[in-house]
């Protein structure tokens, strides 16, 4: 294989992995409609790699120009990571949430199938598997009761291709769940850019560290955990984009439904991060504690062993690599990539 699709390339993780795939010889492109993300970042991929990534600027809803694209650009391999996701606002949107991931997805692999193209990795989540009794978590655990519509998506989507997969074997699938991928390029040139108040963890940190804002709000010191504070396992995102090129690799030698859980294995607590990202900075962060998060479970940490003996792949990267990386993107880029006239979500 050689030319890939990254669908939503242009956003956090979609970037991180054109730069792995062109560092790995294949030859990326990208469509996305700059929703969520800038064009920017393409740019900066080109900086890293020296090599321009082609870009167009669509929508995975416009049948007609997402064929036209087929037509010229002839993809052997689609890495889907287009989608809305933001937890809270799938909860006060939940209808503009199914409409847009569902949609995308399925005329993605209309256009696929018709065009010949049946190689798709889909980026799903550690939600799907809800919240599990033990841990950690392998591929074979079912897939629990997802919190919110966003995290729905991701079930449905995997369910959608499963049974696609299933009605026509040679269209190969590779469901990759994602942990929790914090960090940014070594370079700090390309990184996570959330719009308005981040809702993640490590991005809410950065923020704090270079004084964009006063202080972390820890969401609950009463789980049953060691410190009572929240579990997760953080996986630096260039790990998790090299993920995907072992599963580009993988499509090239094997065919049918794969899934694989991509994270370290290394679960850490919520004031564990805090105190890993002080180290890497230097700095003091200044922590409350909150109330428990709506929806947010106690722990959640995997068994990478599967993908490290299919795919050959496994994190490199600790924890203080991502905090470290995380704050040489943002103290370079206190305000990512500068202001984006960002579409609003509606429906079409
Ligand atoms: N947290 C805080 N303060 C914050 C933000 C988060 O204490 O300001 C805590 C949360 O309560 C949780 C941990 O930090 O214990 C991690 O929270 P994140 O929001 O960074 O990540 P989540 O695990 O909640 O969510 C992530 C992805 C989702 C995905 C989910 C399940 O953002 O897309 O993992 O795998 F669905």
């Amino acid at each position: 294989m050689n030319k890939i699709l990254v669908a939503g390339g242009a956003g956090y993780i979609g970037s991180h992995i054109c730069v792995e795939l062109i560092n790995e010889g294949y030859e990326p492109f990208v469509i996305d409609n700059l929703y969520n993300s800038s064009e920017v970042s393409l740019k900066r991929v080109a900086e890293i790699t020296g090599k321009e990534v082609k870009f167009y600027n669509a929508d995975f809803l416009d049948e007609e120009k997402i064929s036209e694209i087929f037509d010229i650009e002839h993809p052997e391999a689609v890495i889907m990571c287009a989608g809305y996701k933001a937890v809270g606002e799938s909860v006060a949107k939940p209808l503009e949430y199914y409409y847009n991931n569902l949609c995308s997805l399925m005329l993605v692999c209309d256009v696929m199938r018709k065009k010949g193209c049946h190689n798709i990795i889909f980026s799903s989540s550690a939600t799907v598997y809800g919240e599990p009794d033990k841990m950690p978590i392998t591929e074979d655990f079912p897939k629990g009761k997802t919190t919110n519509p966003y995290g729905t998506t991701k079930s449905m989507i995997e369910d959608i291709l499963m049974d696609v997969n299933k009605a026509e074997p040679d269209f190969n699938v590779i469901l990759l769940r994602y942990f929790n991928p914090i960090g940014a390029h070594q370079s700090g040139l390309i990184g996570e850019d959330p719009k308005g108040i981040p809702n993640n963890l490590v991005p809410y940190i950065a923020q704090v560290a270079i004084g964009k804002r006063d202080a972390i709000h820890v969401f609950g010191n009463d789980y049953n955990t060691p410190d009572g504070t929240g579990v997760r396992d953080y996986i630096h995102v260039v790990d998790l984009a090299k993920g995907h090129v072992a599963a580009i690799r993988k499509l090239e030698q094997s065919s049918g439904l794969m899934i694989y859980n991509l994270g370290t294995g290394h679960g850490y607590s919520v004031l564990e991060v805090i105190d890993a990202y002080e180290k890497a900075c230097g700095k003091t962060i200044k922590r409350v504690i909150d109330p428990r998060r709506p929806g947010d479970i106690a722990c959640c940490y995997c068994d990478p062993s599967k993908a490290a003996k299919e795919l050959g792949w496994k994190a490199e990267l600790g924890i203080y690599e991502m905090c470290r990386d995380s704050y040489n993107w943002q103290s370079k880029n206190p305000d990512g990539y500068g202001p984006t006239d960002h579409a609003q979500i509606c429906l079409q």
